[in-house]
């Protein structure tokens, strides 16, 4: 079997690193691909916006199977594209992507089948959301309608901060066309925990649980990132909630979207805000997350391969996911500046130390090969993974393996699991009282 892998990040090094552990998949290729990447792939130069040249490229290879990370070569339709010329492609088409690549479908089409979210309303014009800021106050939640690389939300707390955020989205399109349409939500106050799924359109099977780390500083202060950092699992997603997951979103958007003629196939993850009132739905994306995907593989013990392609041949009830029982911390070192401007091309050292440490993988993502050196090309840099039997050990290892890489100006979170630790030390001091 052989593969192409679209994308160049942390997340496609991750599967670029799972698929090469398949005995029948004789070859990886990956469109760009990164420096990590082609340890274990044939990296290609090609835009992944360009169907045309990625389904040439499938084809002149005899590509068996196109596994798509991004989101926005899916949002335009490349699984259709590739499917129509006849080359196998892992992902939802461009209809179903619309659960990602537009907020307001995904609010109405939850609102329309009772799927429990945040009450949201949607605004083509700036000066009617900004009268409804007005009129509903703080705190509120801004969202650009399409996609924004993680960027397009705002939780702002006060009304100037909200108002602030629609005139950047809508009148100055920051995000470009992406803030045609503007979300405005309730704000949720609990938990999050992301939950990401495999699913042919029929079957749903939630894979091990994790959470992300979106804000750039401590304590979850600053702007928000694609994300600093994961756990898996997430101790907060007990089995009671992940089954309420599963009933009360999952397989109803599944079932929702089919009702509207929509087949989804593919990764369905779903952010979810645990309330009081249960899981509502903060937003979905139709991928592996990024870095989520970096500690969910490394405790996949099935074969991702075949998973995948159950999911387009409808044959996934068929399938069972087997996990490792040990836990994974991703902790993301990122260039001086992001998630705002920063610089590219210092010389990353240590990259072999880290490496060859115990139950740890460095995943490259914004990283590039310049004169034999591995030098920083990207916002967020490397994505280093290291597992362990408990939250504790898999961190410590985690942060050993970043002391010993560095480059000019990285910066990385010290405190990636630090909700997961509180709640495990509160149940364990609630457990301890009864
Ligand atoms: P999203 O891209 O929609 O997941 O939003 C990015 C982040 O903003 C989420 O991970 C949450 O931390 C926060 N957020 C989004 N929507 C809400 C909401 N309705 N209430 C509170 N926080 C939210
Ligand atoms: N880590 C969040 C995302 O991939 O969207």
């Amino acid at each position: 079997m052989r593969i192409m892998i679209i994308g160049s990040g942390g997340r496609e090094h991750a599967l670029a690193w799972k698929l090469s552990l398949s005995s029948w998949v004789q070859k990886i290729y990956c469109i760009p691909g990164n420096p990590g990447i082609a340890q274990v792939a044939k990296c290609l130069p090609a835009n992944i916006e360009d169907s045309d040249r990625l389904i040439h490229l499938a084809v002149q290879n005899e590509v068996d199977l196109v596994v798509i990370g991004p989101e926005t070569p899916l949002a335009a339709g490349l699984v259709d594209d590739l499917t129509a010329a006849g080359v196998l492609a892992f992902g939802p088409g461009k209809a179903a992507a619309q659960l990602e690549s537009s907020k307001v479908f995904a609010k109405q089409l939850m609102e329309r089948y009772q799927i429990p979210t945040a009450a949201g309303s949607a605004f083509t014009g700036s000066a009617a959301a900004l009268a409804e800021i007005e009129k509903r106050g703080t705190p509120i939640v801004v969202k650009a309608d399409g996609l924004a690389a993680g960027k397009g939300v705002v939780v702002a707390a006060t009304r100037e901060e909200a108002a602030q955020a629609v005139r950047r989205i809508m009148d100055e399109r920051a995000f470009g066309e992406a803030g045609k349409k503007v979300l405005l939500e309730e704000y949720l106050v609990g938990e999050e925990v992301s939950v990401l799924s495999f699913t042919d359109g029929e079957t749903i099977i939630p894979m091990a649980s994790a959470q992300d780390h979106k804000a750039v500083f401590d304590g979850d202060d600053g702007p928000n990132t694609g994300g600093m950092g994961a756990i898996s699992p997430a101790p907060q997603l007990t089995p009671e909630l992940l089954s309420a997951v599963q009933e009360e979103v999952l397989v109803p958007t599944i079932r929702a979207l089919r009702r509207e003629g929509i087949v989804f196939r593919g990764v369905l993850y779903a952010g979810l805000m645990i309330t009081a009132d249960g899981p509502k739905v903060l937003e979905f994306n139709v991928r592996f997350g990024d870095p989520e995907c970096q500690v969910i593989l490394p405790r996949l013990k099935s074969d991702l391969g075949k998973i995948m392609l159950a999911t387009i041949n409808g044959n996934l009830s068929e399938k069972e996911l087997r996990w490792h029982n040990y836990h994974t911390a991703c902790v993301v070192m990122a260039s001086g500046g992001y998630p705002g401007p920063y610089e590219k091309n210092h010389v990353i050292a240590g990259l072999e130390q880290a490496a060859s440490m115990q139950d740890t993988l460095v995943f490259h993502a914004g990283t590039a090969l310049q004169e034999g050196n591995i030098v920083t090309n990207g916002g967020r840099v490397l994505s280093v993974t290291a597992w362990g039997a408990t939250l504790p050990a898999a961190l410590d290892k985690t942060y050993a393996a970043c002391r010993s890489i560095s480059f000019d100006g990285a910066h990385y979170r010290k405190d990636i699991g630090h909700r997961a630790l509180r709640h495990i030390k509160e149940s364990y001091d609630i457990s301890f009282m009864h």
